[in-house]
């Protein structure tokens, strides 16, 4: 933890209520209070928010609260949406906020209003994006664009691919939107397996322009579309997302199709940006708007509502009190919609990038656990993979469930009730187990429960609720850090993977093993001499 005088009191006066507190069940709590389950919900937005079976009482909200205000999280978010440089290892702002403000705020960055740069990305990004949606886009022959590929990686590519899978009752019909990451060559050559060069577009999503798997996916596509309609014609196949414009020309994308990524916005932070324009291609303007307008609410009243009705802050400080005092390492995210199956991966990133980290911005490290491991899958699949984990395993795992409750077409709300019963039934054995008990039941058979749960439930899975959801979990992330007193916009840490790939890409095409793997390290050299012989080079 940030740790101050009266903030080590807090620190310490939690960890009494934790030693207290552990000596009571869910099914006390609940006992203790009929009103339990009303008692700690709230409507935050459009959002249902059920933390009543997370291990807490009334005394832990009190302490978490006043661990927030020591840790002056409302000012942290007022200043960051304001512009002031909150990413203090970077010295940059972290503006993704000011991405959803409204089209008339005033949001300075070293003395310039940003929003009319904002504006006119959007407004250059609805001309595109209708210009493909009406067949007005034409490739280099002549054809109309009806075939979109994006390729990126990480926060050029998790949040797009996320919410057009949750959003797939809103997609084009005739615009086939297919996503490509990795630089494995079977994921390209998969991905555009059955496309026409001549009616398929690229967008290529990277804001360094320098992330060697997206700069090789690009190099695959451009020779795929030259093999077709020759090497004048691609550039009218290339679309460019970035905050390196110029690497991007060199690249060989014409200046009029590229669309700029702010460089205060981080990757996993991107897609209420330039990043969402193939989003905003699939679903239309229209409901991309929706999804900002979802995004801006939560925004709203992360920054207004104080913390007992505060969705933001109540999660995110939950999540401190399962980590680093109830000391739980990991957080199952599970879904119950199937269109939200990469929600879980999205939110890796987000909240694993951003909270996996060991230094405070004192410089000091840490007492205690920072930042959870975050998993999980969809409902009804999980429970015949990893949930006999979750109920009988040796370690408590907390469980979010996420679950929806009107499905699309009224003729299968039936099939929706279902995913809301296991949903319900899953939440209350983990938090009950097999209470009440029954006399035969053998020891293996037994479910101890006291096992921890937030259900959020939202009415429908549209882009507007989307968008809430993205932001509520956007600005728990960022609460977290700031508690914890990390910097959640940084992620200096993958940096020395790449610079190392970089080094050995460089040994593979020598006959034997080099000195220079030699003086890598033992493990390293035999691999690449095992992979050689293998490759029988
Ligand atoms: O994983 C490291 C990272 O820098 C992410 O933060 C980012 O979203 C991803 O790589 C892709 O980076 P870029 O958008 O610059 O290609």
């Amino acid at each position: 933890m940030d740790s101050s005088h009266n903030k080590t009191q807090i620190l310490s006066s939690l960890e009494e209520h934790r030693n207290r507190l552990s000596k009571k069940s869910l099914i006390e709590l609940f006992n203790e209070n009929s009103n339990r389950g009303s008692d700690f919900s709230i409507a935050f937005g459009d959002l249902w928010i059920d933390i009543s079976k997370q291990l807490i009482d009334s005394t832990t909200i009190g302490l978490l609260a006043d661990l927030a205000d020591e840790s002056k999280i409302n000012q942290f978010f007022s200043d960051m949406m304001a512009g002031s440089p909150v990413n203090w290892t970077e010295q940059k702002p972290a503006l993704h906020t000011a991405l959803r403000a409204p089209r008339d705020s005033k949001i300075l960055v070293e003395g310039k209003n940003i929003i009319p740069d904002i504006n006119g990305t959007l407004e250059k990004m609805e001309e595109f994006s209708d210009s493909i949606r009406n067949g007005k886009l034409l490739g280099a022959t002549g054809a109309p664009v009806t075939s979109v590929v994006a390729l990126g990686i990480g926060g050029s590519n998790l949040g797009s691919l996320m919410a057009y899978k949750a959003l797939s009752n809103f997609t084009h019909r005739e615009i086939d939107i297919r996503f490509c990451s990795s630089i494995d060559p079977v994921d390209l050559n998969q991905t555009l397996n059955g496309l026409n060069p001549e009616t398929t577009i690229f967008v290529i999503t990277s804001k360094s322009f320098n992330t060697k798997e997206t700069l090789v996916l690009m190099e695959n596509a451009k020779k795929w579309l030259e093999d077709s309609i020759g090497i004048e014609g691609f550039s009218k196949h290339l679309v460019g997302i970035t905050g390196s414009r110029e690497k991007a020309t060199n690249l060989g994308i014409e200046e009029t199709m590229i669309f700029d990524l702010p460089d205060w916005v981080g990757g996993r932070f991107s897609l209420s940006s330039a990043a969402g324009l193939v989003l905003m291609i699939s679903i239309g303007p229209d409901e991309f708007f929706h999804l900002l307008s979802g995004m801006e609410e939560i925004d709203n009243k992360t920054l207004s509502e104080h913390f007992e009705s505060n969705g933001t802050l109540l999660l995110s400080l939950i999540d401190i009190w399962n980590r680093s005092f109830l000391n739980y390492p990991t957080m199952a995210v599970v879904p119950y919609s199937s269109q939200m199956s990469y929600f879980p991966a999205y939110l890796q990133q987000l909240m694993m990038e951003s909270l996996g980290k060991n230094i405070r911005r004192d410089r000091h490290g840490f007492d205690n656990s920072v930042g959870s491991v975050i998993w999980g899958a969809t409902g009804t699949e999980g429970q015949h993979a990893f949930f006999q984990f979750l109920h009988q395993g040796t370690d408590v795992i907390p469980c979010e469930m996420l679950g929806f409750s009107n499905s699309y077409n009224e003729a299968l709300q039936e099939q929706q009730n279902s995913l809301f019963a296991n949903l319900l039934a899953q939440t209350e054995a983990l938090a009950f187990g097999s209470y009440p008990e029954k006399e035969d039941l053998t020891p293996e058979k037994k479910l101890e429960g006291n096992r921890p749960s937030t259900v959020i439930l939202a009415p429908k899975l549209t882009p507007f609720i989307l968008g809430q959801l993205i932001a509520l979990y956007e600005h728990r992330t960022v609460a977290s850090g700031v508690v914890w007193g990390v910097n959640p916009f940084d992620q200096w840490g993958v940096e020395s993977g790449k610079s190392i790939a970089v080094d050995i890409e460089l040994e593979m095409n020598k006959g034997s093993s080099s000195e220079a793997m030699t003086k890598r390290n033992s493990s390293s050299e035999k691999l690449l001499e095992k992979f050689k012989i293998l490759r029988n080079i």
